[in-house]
């Protein structure tokens, strides 16, 4: 096992992180196109899921992150990001096995990712893990406000 995964917390987060996941998001997370983050959103989704956003924490700084959502049917993971300064160090490796572990004892079947088609980086780690794109669809999508 990697150094620094001894040196870090991973944990499921609470609504009281919310400030420190939004700043993180903010320096780490890749995607400029998606509505903005905000506490409540975040409050929100640990309220309705107390397990679904796992984080990892380096003594008072949140440096990792991954989103789990399972509803019933499908097991969707996305808002992986990993800290620039401990990137490379299998961090990210074990925020999705975390979630993996936690899908499949939740019946998930299949893990899906979304994955900017710029995001080379994003592509490597998830082809790594087994993932693989489906080319045959395409996320439709619309405001819903
Ligand atoms: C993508 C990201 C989450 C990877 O985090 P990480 O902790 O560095 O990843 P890991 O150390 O666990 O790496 C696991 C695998 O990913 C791939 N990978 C990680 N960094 C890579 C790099 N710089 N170049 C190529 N492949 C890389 C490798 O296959 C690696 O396996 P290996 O260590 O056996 O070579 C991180 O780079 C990041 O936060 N990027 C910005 C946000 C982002 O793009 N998130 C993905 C959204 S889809």
């Amino acid at each position: 096992m990697s150094a620094i995964l001894d040196d870090l917390v991973f944990r499921p987060a609470r609504v009281e992180d919310a400030a420190r996941i939004l700043a993180f998001w903010a320096e780490a997370a890749e995607n400029e196109a998606r509505p903005a983050d905000d506490a409540a959103t975040v409050e929100t989704l640990v309220l309705r899921d107390a397990t679904a956003l796992d984080i990892a924490v380096q003594q008072d700084r949140v440096v990792g992150t991954l989103i789990s959502g399972w509803d019933g049917w499908r097991a969707h993971l996305y808002r992986l990001a990993v800290h620039p300064e401990l990137r490379g160090r299998g961090v990210a490796g074990e925020l999705l096995r975390r979630a993996e572990d936690r899908l499949v004892r939740l019946g998930a079947r299949r893990l899906d990712a979304m994955v900017l088609e710029q995001n080379g980086l994003g592509q490597s780690f998830w082809a790594t893990a087994g993932f693989s794109p489906q080319h045959e669809w395409r996320r439709w999508v619309r405001s819903a406000e």
